[in-house]
């Protein structure tokens, strides 16, 4: 009940894919003529042999000339299949590999169009799958169940009509194999599509659990954790080897059924003809022919029953294709948004009033946040894990939109803004840099051209990552490795620096990582953090107060609202939540500069 309502659903989403095709219609058609051309020399051939025997081998006056004939119309019946049937090939796969890359674009532009909400939701790595390989199998529909449809479909229809051509009646007999030969493909092919699932699933497994090895292999190592991963990995390993072994068994027997049940009907058809040409029924060619098509028949009616799965995945893929391209981003530029010569004039004014959000509905997050920093000023957030810090800053960026209360951008609500021109005037550097793998100039450009090489450098200077880059082996050209493992915690910090500061937005956001950093590589940090904060306002969630120790206002921050603000010395007099901090954070600083445990 639950698989028909699937397929169903498949179904559909499989013809709502259609649209795709559609420009390719042409194409579509022309493989439609080269697929009739090339089953037509292959049904000839069996018919040009008959012919050959019978007029000019074994009649009574041989005609050597005409054999000449024949064997001539033979190879250029040869050679036209070969053609028709390559060209044929060459423009299916293009036609396909053009739909999928519709599909598979639009796929990817729907994907990043979406709000953070999506991210939280849907994993990373089935968006992988979803964009790579089930377009795969959706090309496999176009390509595969296609061809084969018409092809084999077609080839079953003139070799049947051929035999009949030759001689009705057995004709009429080899047709009785037929549903003999459905009936045993249609057993073998469900068991054959359990069993290749099987498989998948198990390599998967292994695909799996090794991805999640090898990335927290120093975690394995440090708890000794090696043999136990082993037993497990080894289990995997053999279930596997089990599930591949009986997939391959099942295939091998079912071709070798196929096999026999081919040559039964060959034995079958060398009794009954051979019967007909000794009783001078038939001629001798003729009976070869029908020998020639009975063998012929087999290989269409094995791809045909194939498709049925070609078809079943292919519904699966678009299905979940489907999914994502069904969701509708959850945040959307206005109609009209605002003019970018207004955007020009911004100075940089945030305003928070009674902002409300959540990311599980009921359970807020934030509220009724309100606050207003002006232009240029340099703001501190500070407050335990899990206050909300990070999530003020995702709404400010308009990652997520609030339950309540409106975010204002000098007195412009966020939401009239494009998401395009508000992440212009809105810098964030988060607290895990990523850095992209290329070069450390094209990590700052962020792989816009319109930034020259010497902006770049320039950028990199007033942050003072300048000498540091120089020192590595091929300066701005070093390559970066992914996610800049070869880089230490404070030059990935630098160069994110870099990055805003070639952007040049109006309001910096600065999510600081919380591992801290040695006190030298914290100064050129600090250094860094002044040259990016100068000229725009800059909002700080800080770790280390240190770092905002200089901040003209610090916002504190506890479970979702603003318990104080004030600066650094104000707030150290009040004597609450920011004193306590304060205190254990001298505690922690002075730790990590003895190194006391
Ligand atoms: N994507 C998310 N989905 C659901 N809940 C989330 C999500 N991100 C954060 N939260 C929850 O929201 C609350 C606030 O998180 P937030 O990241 O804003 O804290 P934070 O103050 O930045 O903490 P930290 O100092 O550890 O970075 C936490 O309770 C967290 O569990
Ligand atoms: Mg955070």
């Amino acid at each position: 009940m639950k698989d028909k309502r699937a397929s169903g659903s498949g179904l559909h989403s499989l013809l709502r894919l259609l649209p795709y095709a559609k420009p390719y219609s042409w194409s579509f058609l022309l493989v439609l003529g080269l697929v009739i051309v090339f089953n037509a020399t292959s049904v000839l051939q069996p018919w040009l042999v008959k012919i050959a025997i019978d007029r000019d081998i074994a009649a009574k006056n041989p005609n050597p000339h005409g054999l000449l004939v024949v064997s001539a119309v033979y190879v250029g019946m040869v050679i036209l299949g070969v053609v028709a049937n390559y060209v044929q090939l060459i423009v299916l796969q293009y036609t396909g590999q053009s739909i999928i890359r519709w599909i598979r674009l639009d796929l990817f532009k729907h994907i990043e169009s979406q709000a953070m909400s999506f991210f939280d939701k849907n994993a990373i790595g089935r968006l992988v799958t979803n964009v790579s390989s089930d377009t795969e199998t959706v090309n496999q529909f176009f390509t595969g169940f296609f061809l084969s449809l018409v092809r084999d479909g077609l080839s079953i229809v003139m070799i049947v009509i051929a035999m009949f051509e030759l001689n009705g009646r057995i004709a009429a007999y080899c047709m009785l194999i037929l549903p003999i030969i459905f009936a045993v493909s249609l057993v073998f092919r469900a068991r054959l599509r359990a069993a290749y699932q099987t498989t998948r699933t198990r390599l998967s497994n292994i695909v799996a659990f090794l991805a999640e090895n090898l990335a927290g292999i120093r975690i394995i190592q440090i708890f000794r954790q090696e043999k136990r991963q082993l037993d497990h990995f080894s289990k995997l390993n053999t279930s596997h080897r089990q599930a591949n072994v009986s997939e391959y068994g099942i295939s091998v027997l079912f071709n070798r059924v196929l096999e026999l049940l081919g040559n039964v009907a060959v034995a079958a058809v060398v009794w009954i003809g051979g019967g007909a040409v000794l009783h001078r029924v038939i001629l001798f060619g003729t009976l070869y022919a029908f020998i020639s098509y009975i063998q012929r028949f087999f290989q269409p009616i094995n791809s045909v029953t194939q498709q049925w799965n070609t078809l079943q995945s292919a519904m699966v893929a678009a299905d979940r294709i489907g999914t994502v391209l069904n969701i509708v981003p959850a945040i959307q530029d206005a109609k009209q948004p605002v003019d970018a010569s207004r955007l020009k004039e911004i100075a940089g004014k945030i305003d928070f009033s009674h902002v409300w959000f959540s990311y599980v509905a009921d359970e807020p997050v934030l509220r009724d946040i309100s606050f207003s920093v002006e232009p240029g000023e340099f703001v501190g957030f500070v407050g335990a894990t899990g206050a909300g810090k990070s999530s003020v800053m995702s709404l400010l960026t308009r990652f997520y939109e609030p339950d309540e209360g409106v975010i204002a951008l000098d007195g412009i609500d966020i939401k009239e803004i494009a998401q395009t021109d508000l992440h212009r005037l809105i810098g964030l550097v988060q607290q895990d840099v990523y850095l992209f793998s290329g070069s450390i100039l094209d990590n700052i450009r962020l792989f816009r051209q319109e930034i020259s090489r010497q902006d770049a450098v320039s950028a990199a200077k007033t942050v003072g990552a300048h000498e540091i880059i120089e020192r590595m082996p091929h300066g701005y050209d070093t390559h970066i490795v992914a996610k800049g493992a070869n880089l230490s915690m404070g030059e990935r910090q630098l160069i994110s620096f870099a990055r805003i500061v070639a952007l040049n937005p109006r309001v910096l956001i600065l999510d600081e990582a919380t591992a801290s950093l040695d006190s030298q590589t914290e100064e050129l940090v600090q250094t860094g953090l002044s040259a990016v904060a100068a000229n725009r306002t800059t909002l700080v969630i800080a770790h280390r107060l240190s770092t905002i120790r200089h901040a003209n206002r610090i916002f504190v921050l506890d479970r979702g609202q603003i318990v104080e603000q004030g600066s650094h010395d104000e707030l150290v007099r009040l004597g609450g939540l920011y004193a306590d901090l304060h205190v254990k954070s001298g505690i922690e600083y002075e730790k990590s500069q003895t190194g006391t445990p």
